[in-house]
């Protein structure tokens, strides 16, 4: 990634810039990043921007991948009413 100004995180505009400098001062992990830029933690809860964080900080700490714990992410969701949990209306959103 050449331009230093390219929003990673799209939710929470975090830059490419800003999470490099970020792991380059506090030697931090992709966890460690997200807590502290916030990156990740935005609207799509870091579906879109995870794995190019996580690959930013393994770039920056000249370190792969770990398999173990990377960036969680969590599935969006939106409140429903309990005739739609039960099945006793339709949810016109999802269709
Ligand atoms: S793009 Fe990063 S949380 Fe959505």
């Amino acid at each position: 990634m050449s331009d230093e100004k390219t929003i990673v995180c799209r939710c929470e505009e975090i830059s490419f810039q800003t999470i490099s400098d970020t792991v380059r001062e506090y030697s931090c992990s992709s966890r460690e990043v997200k807590l502290r830029t916030r990156a990740g933690m935005g609207y799509c809860g870091g579906r879109t921007c995870r794995h190019m964080i996580d690959t930013i900080v393994a770039g920056i700490n000249q370190e792969p991948i770990a398999d173990e714990i990377q960036l969680s992410y969590r599935p969006p969701a939106r409140p429903l009413t309990f005739g739609v949990l039960g099945g006793m209306q339709h949810d016109n959103e999802s269709r």
